[in-house]
């Protein structure tokens, strides 16, 4: 059986994508038995530089894929297609500018696109700028038979009014919310590691695990 691909992908910086992505990875690597490979294919490679520092074999496997060397759509498929054989599910952080071939290519190659929304107007304005461009991709896939299902997760939620509009959200290009989100926390900055889970997943009143209960379902894992 070949992996489930499952990108991670904004245009807006610091809106909590590889933070989502390693929380993510990092509880289905220890609460299931799938088996994950994190692609960093962002330039800031956070998640490859976390993985190298905690320098553990207890983590899921991370490598780094560089997009400015010579054919990278060939060498990125073939990639791959190697770990497409090893792995259960894998995690791209994708590459965060939309202009370039990279998110389109990261997309295209997804079964399931995570977009993390932080609610400032500016987050706002640029996700929906992002979320614009999905629909191109979508028509692609649908002509080759595949779906991509988008989905947003709501980031460093707090009382601010700009998260009424986070509604507005929902349908463009296919996004459909997620009804947990994750609220703005510093156990989130402190805790972020590609070896240990964030809480005790017995702890029914944790938002992550909200959030991770709805991920596995959404996504079918
Ligand atoms: N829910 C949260 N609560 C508090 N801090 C957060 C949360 N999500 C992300 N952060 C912090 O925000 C910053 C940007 O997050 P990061 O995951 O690096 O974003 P991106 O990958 O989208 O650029 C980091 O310092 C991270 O620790
Ligand atoms: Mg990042």
């Amino acid at each position: 059986m070949s992996a489930k691909i499952i990108a991670f992908a904004t245009q807006k910086g610091g809106s909590g994508k590889s933070t989502l992505l390693m929380l993510t990875a990092a509880a289905i690597h220890n609460r299931t038995d799938k088996k994950v490979l994190v692609i960093d294919c962002d330039p800031q490679k956070s998640v490859k530089d976390i993985y190298k520092h905690e320098n553990s074999n207890r983590s899921y496997d991370v490598i780094s894929y560089n997009w400015s060397q010579p054919k990278p759509e060939t060498n990125f498929q073939k990639t791959l297609a190697i770990a497409e054989k090893k792995y259960d599910l894998i995690f791209l952080d994708a590459p965060g500018k939309v202009e370039g071939k990279e998110v389109y290519f990261s997309i295209l190659i997804s079964d399931i696109v995570v977009v993390p929304v932080v609610a400032s107007a500016l987050d706002i304005k640029a996700t929906i700028n992002f979320l614009k461009t999905i629909p191109i991709v979508k028509e692609v896939k649908a002509k080759q038979g595949f779906d991509l299902k988008v989905y947003g997760v709501v980031n460093k939620k707090d009382n601010t009014v700009e998260h009424q509009r986070l509604t507005e959200l929902n349908g463009i290009g296919g996004l459909e919310l997620f009804s947990s989100s994750l609220s703005n926390l510093v156990r989130y900055k402190r805790g972020i590691s590609t070896v240990f889970d964030i809480t005790e997943p017995e702890n029914t009143e944790d938002e992550f695990n909200h959030y991770f209960k709805e991920f596995l379902h959404k996504c079918d894992i």
